[in-house]
C-alpha cells in the first residue's frame, strides 16, 4: 500500500484522534462558557470504528497516534481504546493530551494499557492564576496527575499557553520546576480561532523574547525526532527537565508537519487551520471498507496545502481547539 505523503514531500507518520469534544474545564482562550455541544449531532466515533481508522491508518505508515480531545479521560472507554490502538499492527507509540484533572487516579491503567506519554495543560503554576484561565479551583488535581503520570512511567510534556498580562511573566517559576522535575514544558503561542479574536488581541504575545532569554542562560536547541511534533525544545546541563516553544506564527512552520487530525465524528482534517473536514465515518464500519478508506485518505492528503494562513489572519473554520483537539 503507498505511504503517506504529501505533495511538499512531507511524510505522515502521526495520526492525532480526537476522541470526545467535551471538556470538563472553561480554559478562556478555548471554551470560556464551557462546552456547548449540538445534541442534534451524532455522538462520537465507537470503538469499533476507532480500530479499523487505526488500522487503516497503520497500513499507510502510520506508527503514532496521540488521543486528543476536548478531554479525553472523560470518555469512560479510554483506557480500553488505548488498548486497543496498542495493539494494532504497526502503531508503536500511543500517547494522550489531556487537562490531567482524572490522571491522578487513571495514570497506571493508561500505562498498563500501552500509553507511552501524556501532554499536560498547565498554564500557570500560580493556583490563582490558574484557576483563572481554567474556570477550576485549583491546580492541585493536575500538579497531582503530573506526578501520578511519572510515577507510571509515562513520558510527560506540559503546555502552558503563552498569555499576555497573565502567564507572561512566570518563564522563572517554569525554570524552578524544570530543575528537578524530568518534564518538558513547552510555551504555545496563542492562536486566533473563530471564537476567540477579542481575546486574541488582548492576550496574544510572540514567544521569541523568551526563547533569546533561555540562550543568554545557557540553554541549548535540541535536535527533533522524526516523530516529534511542532516544538522547539531546549536543554541545559543543570536541569533535569526540558523546555519548549510552540511558534505557529514563524516563518516556515508548516514545513515539518507530520501529523493528520481526525475529528471526534470522524472527519479527516489535513491542517489545524484549514477548511477541509470531510467525514469518513461512513467507511469505517465494516473491516471490508478498508481499501476504500485509504484510497479517499491518500486522495485527500494529496489536497493538504503547504502552510497555514495565520499570518494573514485566515483561520479557516476551526471555531475553537477543542473541537479538534489541538
Ligand atoms: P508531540 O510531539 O507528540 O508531543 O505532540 P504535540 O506537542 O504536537 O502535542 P500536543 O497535543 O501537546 O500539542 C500541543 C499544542 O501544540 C496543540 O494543542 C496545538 O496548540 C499545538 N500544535 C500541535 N500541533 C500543531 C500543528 O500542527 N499546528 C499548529 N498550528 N499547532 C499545533
Ligand atoms: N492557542 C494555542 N493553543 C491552544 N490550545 C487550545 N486553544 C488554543 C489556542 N487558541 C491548546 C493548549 C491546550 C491544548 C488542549 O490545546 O495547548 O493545552
Ligand atoms: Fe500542519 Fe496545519 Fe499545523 Fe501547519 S498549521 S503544522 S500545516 S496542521
Amino acid at each position: 500500500m503507498a505511504r503517506l505523503i504529501d505533495s511538499y514531500q512531507r511524510k505522515f507518520r502521526y495520526l492525532r484522534l480526537s476522541i470526545t469534544d467535551s471538556c470538563n474545564f472553561r480554559c478562556s482562550y478555548c471554551l470560556p462558557n464551557g462546552n456547548c455541544i449540538d445534541p442534534a449531532l451524532e455522538g462520537p466515533l465507537n470503538l469499533d470504528e476507532i480500530i479499523n481508522l487505526t488500522t487503516a491508518f497503520a497500513g499507510l505508515g502510520v506508527e503514532k497516534v496521540r488521543i486528543t480531545g476536548g478531554e479525553p479521560t472523560l470518555r469512560r472507554d479510554v483506557v480500553d481504546i488505548i488498548s486497543a490502538i496498542s495493539a494494532v499492527e504497526g502503531i508503536d507509540q500511543v500517547a494522550i493530551s489531556t487537562n490531567a484533572y482524572r490522571l491522578a487516579q487513571l495514570a497506571p491503567r493508561l500505562a498498563a494499557a500501552g500509553c507511552k506519554a501524556a501532554n499536560i495543560s498547565l498554564d500557570s503554576l500560580d493556583a490563582g492564576k490558574f484557576a483563572r484561565v481554567t474556570g477550576q479551583t485549583t491546580n492541585q488535581a493536575v500538579l497531582d496527575g503530573i506526578d501520578a503520570a511519572l510515577e507510571a512511567g509515562l513520558k510527560v510534556k506540559i503546555n502552558a499557553v503563552l498569555m499576555k498580562g497573565i502567564n507572561d511573566g512566570e518563564l522563572s517559576n517554569f525554570l524552578d520546576y524544570v530543575k528537578t522535575s524530568p518534564v518538558t514544558i513547552r510555551f504555545i503561542e496563542l492562536m486566533r480561532t473563530g471564537d476567540n479574536k477579542e481575546y486574541f488581541e488582548k492576550h496574544h504575545v510572540r514567544a521569541d523574547v523568551l526563547a533569546l532569554d533561555l540562550v543568554e542562560q545557557g540553554w541549548e536547541v535540541m535536535q527533533r525526532g522524526t516523530l516529534s511534533g511542532p516544538a522547539e525544545e531546549y536543554f541545559h546541563p543543570d536541569y533535569h527537565g526540558h523546555l519548549g516553544f510552540i511558534r505557529p506564527y514563524a516563518k516556515n512552520f508548516c514545513d515539518g508537519c507530520n501529523r493528520l487530525r481526525i475529528s471526534c465524528r470522524g472527519e479527516l482534517k489535513l491542517c489545524l487551520f484549514g477548511d477541509g473536514q470531510e467525514s469518513v465515518r461512513h467507511l469505517l464500519q465494516n473491516p471490508t471498507q478498508m481499501e476504500e478508506l485509504q484510497l479517499t485518505i491518500l486522495q485527500r492528503l494529496s489536497t493538504k496545502k503547504e502552510s497555514h494562513s495565520l499570518q494573514d489572519d485566515n483561520f479557516g473554520t476551526t471555531r475553537q481547539l477543542a473541537s479538534i483537539g489541538g
